[in-house]
């Protein structure tokens, strides 16, 4: 089999290289030629664990390949996915279709057969009906069929979601594209994942729907970690305890500074438009957006608090800057927001972050950056985590202690033991915990 992946971004990229893995033959395309080359040349634009050997091992084989000419990678592909960016428009928090529709416009012209349209963008629904009127009006001979194959990898573990994904959705109104998408991932069947085979439409709003109810449940755990922190109970015990119950579930009930990263934020606010649009306003996704819009500056206040209602003059550790470990994704991170308040409120910040080199483009002017957690917390007042990078699970809170000045700690993950924190003399606060 033969496809073509139009986008070289994160979904793209990943996607690619595991279809590429399966031993199907990927062309990936993109209009930025500096990304092509750097592909070419073997070096990846994103940091993704595993991705680099997997691209790697595929393009020496000669089964993933890379250019910047549609032509040449739609050339006798049975499938051609749509793994373009979709970001919030300007204005009115709409997901921006341009790239999409351009692309879908592209193929249409380009293609010299029949072949599959594969959205795996995040789009609206509502949105494959359009792409199909598109191929339809530039190439009404052909038989171009449409499709919807919403994608749920998880940044930092996106290779292992690709492999063994909970579910495979496949949004189809036609046969062939059924039988293109399924003989696709037959890897996956072998493995007993369940597929759920749809309509276009409905392909399309279970990503959304997924997503959305995985925003809603975060935010309902930080509320309630704000609640136990008001009543003196304990947020994990709570989360587990809940989520044990076989119909909640124990995933993404901890509590912390609101949800970032690339889809999140973006998806509920799409979803949140498109319900209004149609007439079912989703109020609960709306309350939620507005909910951790709001968490993210209260972390910072929460932070002035801890210090004594001022940190004017004092110097601040700010540890993990990503949205979440293991990626050096900044969108929509908490830290975008916690960073600048503090230095607003006239802190001087320390920060480290694995990811540093990437995430400092970010930071705002005269932010300090540390070579390591420890040199972060030199001579600090206060020390804050936001983002839960594994490595600073193992520092030792004595070793944190005499490096900093002061003895605030605020640990928005709940990755330290709030005892030991305590017996080393520190002060120390997390989120929902006594
Ligand atoms: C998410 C979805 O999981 C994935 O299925 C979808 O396709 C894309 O969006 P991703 O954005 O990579 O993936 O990260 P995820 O691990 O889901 O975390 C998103 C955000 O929620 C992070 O900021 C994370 O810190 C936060 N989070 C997650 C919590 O605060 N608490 C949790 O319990 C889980």
């Amino acid at each position: 089999m033969r496809v073509a992946m139009i986008g070289a971004g994160y979904v793209g990229l990943v996607s690619g290289a595991c279809f590429a893995e399966f031993g199907v033959d990927v062309c990936v395309v993109d209009t930025d030629p500096s990304k092509i080359e750097a592909l070419k040349a073997g070096r990846i634009p994103i940091y993704e664990p595993g991705l680099d050997r997997l691209v790697e091992e595929n393009a020496r084989e000669g089964r993933l390949t890379f250019t910047t000419e549609l032509k040449e990678a739609i050339h006798g592909a049975d499938a051609v996915f749509l793994a373009v960016g979709t970001p919030t428009r300007r204005g009115d928090g709409h997901a921006d279709l341009t790239y999409v529709f351009a692309a879908a416009e592209q193929v249409a012209k380009a293609a010299e057969g029949p072949l599959v349209l594969v959205t795996k963008s995040t789009v609206p629904v509502g949105t494959g009906a359009k792409v199909k009127e598109i191929v339809r009006r530039v190439r009404p001979e052909l038989e171009i069929e449409v499709a919807s194959n919403p994608e749920f990898l998880r940044e930092g573990n996106a290779i292992g979601d690709f492999m063994r994904p909970d579910r495979v959705v496949i949004g189809v109104d036609s046969e062939q594209a059924a039988k293109v998408l399924k003989r696709l991932y037959r890897p996956l069947y072998l493995i007993e994942t369940p597929v759920v085979q749809t309509s276009i439409e409905t392909a399309e709003l279970i990503k959304y729907a997924a997503n959305a109810f995985l925003a809603v449940k975060i935010t309902f755990i930080n509320q309630m970690a704000d609640l136990c922190e008001k009543a003196g109970a304990n947020v994990h015990d709570v989360a587990r305890g809940m989520g044990l119950d076989g119909r909640i579930g124990r995933k993404f009930l901890h509590a912390g500074p609101g949800y970032g990263g690339s889809c999140f934020p973006k998806d509920t606010l799409a979803l949140a438009r498109t319900a209004q649009e149609l007439g079912a306003p989703a109020t609960i996704v709306e309350q939620t957006i507005a909910a951790n819009d709001a968490r993210k500056e209260q972390m910072a206040q929460r932070v002035i608090d801890a210090c004594g209602g001022s940190i004017e003059g004092k110097t601040v550790a700010v540890l993990g800057l990503t949205f979440k470990p293991e990626t050096d994704d900044m969108r929509d991170a908490p830290s975008l927001v916690i960073v600048p308040a503090l230095a607003q409120a006239g802190a001087t910040i320390r920060a480290y972050d694995p990811q540093s080199d990437h995430a400092k483009q970010y930071m705002p002017d005269g932010v300090h950056f540390a070579k390591n957690a420890l040199d972060a917390a030199k001579g600090a007042d206060a020390l804050v985590l936001i983002t839960e990078w594994n490595e600073f699970r193992a520092i030792a809170p004595a070793k944190l202690k005499k490096a900093m000045r002061g003895d605030v700690v605020c640990d928005l993950r709940n990755v330290w033991d709030p005892v030991q924190m305590r017996e080393c003399g520190l002060a120390y606060s997390s989120i929902g915990r006594p």
